[in-house]
């Protein structure tokens, strides 16, 4: 019997015989033209017809067999399956496709400013990585021992946080650690606290691991600490720079917040994602610094070099490393080294520090530049610190409306109502001013306050 069907195979480069008619089949069998039982032909007659040797035709077959599309035993003839394979789904793109041509400018927050340049120190580092032969295990689950020890005198000098290589575990940026704090500690149905608006990955990754997220709200300050109810199991806090209204957490609520803690015996995760950076204001105590039985610190290098590093840390008690680094070597989920191996590298030569004192300078003449700019458009929240502030809007306005009249005019932004779940508050503007050149930073500022000078309002 024939084939029935259009089959063409080219020796024009296509790829090699066997898989042309391969894929032939399968697009026949997916757009229903073969349907299930239909009988195909025979190797010896697919090959007379195509002008092909047996052995092409029989390649074809065993391949849509191991695939399930085609099923058959030699001597009874090879039939369309029954089952047919399940495609995969083609998902809509999550984000539009940008007009081709236009440049898209970002503000949006979480990236720090990566230049064009490769700096000295990062290229010392690597280089010190690449002279060794790697690490012939899997060493240990929490992180490099000497890696350990130099990110404690690290966190110690930078956060004040006392601490040894015992209490440290070094993991892949803060979404890993608290991923990890909830497999082996939360339990499904716990209620964690996050701040509302908040950290929406936080969110999303509590969510996820079955836990009920209660929204606390957050003032000029930061959380609402009196807003705590006691059958929380853990809060989930930003307290040096709320994220994104960018309250910085005085220290008479810090020390609220422990005592409420050891009252209930709720863990606190301190996400202390952006400490680094601080303009004119002095540093205030990590909370993992007042109670490490209480508190779990997440840090990361996401703000600091780039978040494509996923290198994060976690500050604990021992206790709490101790079992968290058992689930790590039985689920397998090992630190890599050469990551590892090259931020050692980075910490011992100073090479961290002085990309935070460059990056810090660098930042607050943006901030700057970016607070002048916006001013007269809204309420500035959060400059003190960190990458981004935050322009409140008149509550006349729709945020989301905004932003993508930003986008529209090439600049990509974070709406505030982003980041709300159930407590309402003003609507405005989350602004990075960290991630582009100072050159994009001013073009993008411009197109905004062109955005913001055209949208009406009841002012
Ligand atoms: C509030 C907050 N925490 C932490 C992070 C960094 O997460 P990671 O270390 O997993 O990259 C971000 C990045 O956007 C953030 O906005």
């Amino acid at each position: 019997m024939d084939s029935s069907l259009p089959l063409v195979l080219t020796r024009d480069g296509s790829g090699p015989l066997h898989l042309q008619l391969a894929e032939q089949f399968r697009a026949a069998i997916r757009d229903g033209r073969l349907q299930a039982g239909h009988r195909l032909p025979s190797t010896r007659d697919l090959s007379t017809e195509l002008s092909v040797s047996r052995s092409v035709a029989q390649a074809a077959y065993d391949q849509l067999h191991a695939e399930g599309w085609i099923a058959g035993r030699t001597g009874s003839g090879t039939y369309v399956a029954d089952v047919v394979p399940l495609q995969p789904v083609r998902r809509p793109r999550a984000r539009p496709a940008e007009p081709a041509g236009k440049k898209l400018l970002t503000l949006r927050p979480g990236i720090p400013y990566v230049g064009p340049t490769v700096d000295a120190g990062w290229r010392r580092a690597w280089r010190e990585v690449s002279t060794r032969p790697p690490s012939p295990g899997y060493e240990h689950p929490a992180g490099l021992p000497e890696l350990r020890t130099a990110l404690a005198e690290h966190v110690g000098r930078v956060r004040g946080i006392s601490c040894g290589p015992e209490n440290l575990m070094i993991t892949n940026g803060t979404m890993h650690g608290l991923q990890l704090l909830l497999t082996v500690h939360g339990t499904a149905g716990e209620r964690l606290a996050i701040e509302d608006p908040g950290f929406v990955s936080a969110v999303t990754t509590a969510r996820h691991n079955g836990l009920e997220v209660v929204d606390i709200p957050v003032d000029e300050d930061g959380l609402v600490v009196s807003a705590l109810d006691p059958d929380l199991a853990a809060v989930y806090v930003t307290p040096s720079h709320q994220y994104p209204l960018g309250g910085r957490l005085p220290v008479a609520r810090r020390n609220e917040l422990i005592r409420w803690a050891r009252r209930t015996g709720a863990t606190l995760i301190e996400d202390d994602y952006d400490s680094e950076f601080r303009y004119d204001v002095a540093p205030l105590p990590a909370l993992a610094q007042l109670d490490l039985d209480r508190v779990v610190h997440l840090g990361t290098l996401s703000k600091v070099i780039s978040p494509a590093l996923r290198l994060g840390w976690l500050v604990a008690s021992a206790d709490v490393v101790d079992q968290l680094s058992a689930y790590r070597e039985e689920a397998g989920d090992w630190p890599a080294w050469p990551m590892q191996a090259a931020f050692l590298a980075m910490l011992r030569d100073g090479y961290l520090d002085q990309v935070i004192r460059r990056s810090k300078r660098l930042y607050a003449e943006r901030r700057n530049h970016t607070c002048k700019v916006l001013a007269p458009h809204g309420q500035i929240v959060g400059q003190d610190a960190g990458l981004h502030i935050t322009l409140l809007l008149p509550n006349s306005l729709d945020d989301r409306a905004v932003a993508a009249q930003a986008r529209a005019a090439g600049v990509a932004i974070a709406p505030l109502s982003d980041y709300r779940r159930t407590t309402p508050g003003p609507p405005g503007l989350v602004i990075g001013y960290a991630t582009p050149s100072t050159e994009d930073l001013h073009a993008a500022l411009q197109i905004l306050v062109r955005v913001l000078g055209d949208v009406p309002t009841d002012r």
